[in-house]
């Protein structure tokens, strides 16, 4: 990170324009967060908040950014994965007085380094405007609350506090051993600063939110054995969200990432997607769209029929490995292709990821396979295997919708940063009367939600009759759905 300050570390200060231009016209795709703006921005519900938010550092998280600080808040910003930062939007953020650490291919190590800064909050000038003090000299200050996409974040803090107590470190299914050494690493350095700055850092946070399915699994898994530290809001099962962000979102920013990184023609090509949850879906139906033949690899016997009567062919990745032009990959889960896999792979098969990790696709297993490695340019690898063959590795197995193009487009962030938006306001206004529970979205909330964006689509709704209303029990004003409708 060649740009750093006392409150940010970034690539280039001087892409701050073009990062406002564009931050300028996502705003116009963006009607939810600008009507949470005119709703809230008289009442100022999370004023005085302090959120450290780790998403990806895109023009859309810049409005969202912007959005919590037009309402009164101040916001520490890391990005969630190494390859999905945009440099531009970082530095706009910057010289409008937001504290942002990350850039588009930094290190694991700059990666946890950043995530510990964002939530020290100790001499951030934002404060200092706050309250009209000086900056530097008070008592080391955490965050009050935490806005996370994947979890990391809320595992540092749980993890820092644990080491700070033990000394162990727990071992996270999501990453190699190596990334365990960085952040043990990282926080013997805290340790050595303070015996108990986690513990401080942590003391003021009281609640977040969670952006996505992955990190949704994560916190659940806390929640289950009573060691989740406060609550937390699942913005990522609110309809408008998993529902829009996860599948029309993708159907959007794969293909995106797609042709950025290779060009290569769709249309008669032959792909597998792994997985037929939300982004599963969004992927299959982006592809075909796009004249590919797709088959589906599913452990779900319901997504499986799901995609069997959607029309993909439903199969195991080994009885069909030989026909495969793109290997895409959605589960969430761990090693779904691996050394078994690869030296059956068509030449210059093309191997993306779009899940949150990079453990879906065994990468170590491909490196130690290859006997060399072409860069084609940035974030597009050409693995030459013994057999005489190669594969086309995209964003090295990362979420390759953000690391080869910009994630998805503005509107459909609209919905999910709205939500964000909600959650926020609810802990700022309500996390006294919360447990340390995972929360869902209420469904009038969410509803809320669909309706602005469909106003500014133009789309018009029907207007339910009180007799109609009656009819079918439920208020003219929603919610229309049942709690466990599926949508
Ligand atoms: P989901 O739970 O709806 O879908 C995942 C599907 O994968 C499930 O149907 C599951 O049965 C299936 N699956 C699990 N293991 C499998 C295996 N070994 N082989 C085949 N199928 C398997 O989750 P989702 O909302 O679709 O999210 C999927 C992943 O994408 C998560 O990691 C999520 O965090 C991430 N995500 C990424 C983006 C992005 O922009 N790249 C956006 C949203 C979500
Ligand atoms: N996840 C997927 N697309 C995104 C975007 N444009 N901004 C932030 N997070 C994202």
């Amino acid at each position: 990170m060649k740009a750093t300050g006392p409150n940010y570390a970034i690539a280039d200060l001087a892409l701050a324009e073009s990062g406002r231009k564009q931050i300028r016209l996502a705003e116009t795709e963006m009607p939810g967060l600008m009507a949470v703006r005119n709703e809230f921005g008289p009442s100022q519900p999370p004023s005085g908040a302090r959120i450290s938010v780790s998403l990806s550092i895109t023009v859309q998280t810049a409005v969202l950014v912007e959005t919590l600080v037009a309402l009164g808040a101040a916001v520490r910003l890391a990005s969630c994965n190494i390859f999905s930062s945009q440099d531009e939007a970082a530095a706009a953020l910057v010289a409008a007085g937001v504290s942002v650490y990350g850039c588009k291919g930094e290190t694991s190590e700059e990666f946890w380094w950043c995530l510990d800064q964002i939530l020290d909050w100790t001499n951030d000038p934002q404060i200092a405007a706050h309250s009209g003090e000086s900056a530097g000299g008070q008592a080391r200050l955490g965050p009050t609350s935490v806005l996370d996409d994947g979890g990391d974040l809320v595992y540092l803090i749980h993890q820092g506090l644990e080491f700070e107590r033990t000394g162990e470190l727990e071992q996270s299914k999501s990453w190699a051993n190596w990334e365990h050494e960085i952040v043990r690493s990282l926080l013997e350095s805290s340790r050595l600063m303070s015996s108990d700055r986690y513990a401080t850092l942590a003391s003021s946070i009281v609640g977040g939110s969670e952006e996505t399915t992955t990190g949704i699994q994560r916190l659940e898994v806390l929640e289950r054995e009573g060691r989740l530290l406060f609550p937390m809001i699942n913005v990522n099962d609110a309809v408008t969200k998993s529902k829009f962000d996860n599948k029309y979102g993708i159907r959007h920013s794969l293909l995106d990432g797609f042709n950025r990184a290779t060009d290569v023609l769709i249309g008669g090509k032959t792909a597998f997607v792994a997985g037929y949850g939300d982004v599963g879906k969004g992927c299959a139906e982006a592809l075909s769209g796009q004249g590919a033949r797709v088959i589906i690899g599913e452990i779900d016997p319901i997504c499986a029929l799901q995609a069997a009567m959607d029309g993909y062919q439903v199969a195991r990745l080994e009885s069909v490995i030989e026909q495969l032009d793109f290997i895409i990959t959605t589960t969430g889960n761990i090693d779904v292709v691996g050394a078994e896999h690869y030296p059956r792979m068509k030449n210059l098969a093309i191997l993306a990821n779009v899940g949150h990790f990079d453990n879906e696709f065994d990468v170590p297993a491909l490196e130690e396979l290859a006997v060399s490695v072409t860069e084609i340019k940035p974030l597009v690898h050409e693995y030459h295997l013994p057999n005489g063959r190669s594969l086309i590795l995209l964003s090295e197995g990362r979420v390759m919708n953000l690391g080869n193009a910009t994630g998805h487009p503005s509107f459909v962030m609209s919905a999910s940063f709205t939500n964000q938006a909600m959650a926020q306001i609810e802990i700022a206004q309500n996390a006294a009367n919360l447990e340390n529970r995972v929360y869902r979205i209420p469904k009038l909330a969410d509803e809320k939600v669909a309706r602005v964006h469909l106003a500014a689509l133009g789309a018009v709704l029907t207007e339910l009759r009180p007799e109609q209303a009656r009819y079918i029990g439920v208020s003219a004003d929603g919610p229309y759905k049942p709690e466990q409708y599926r949508y």
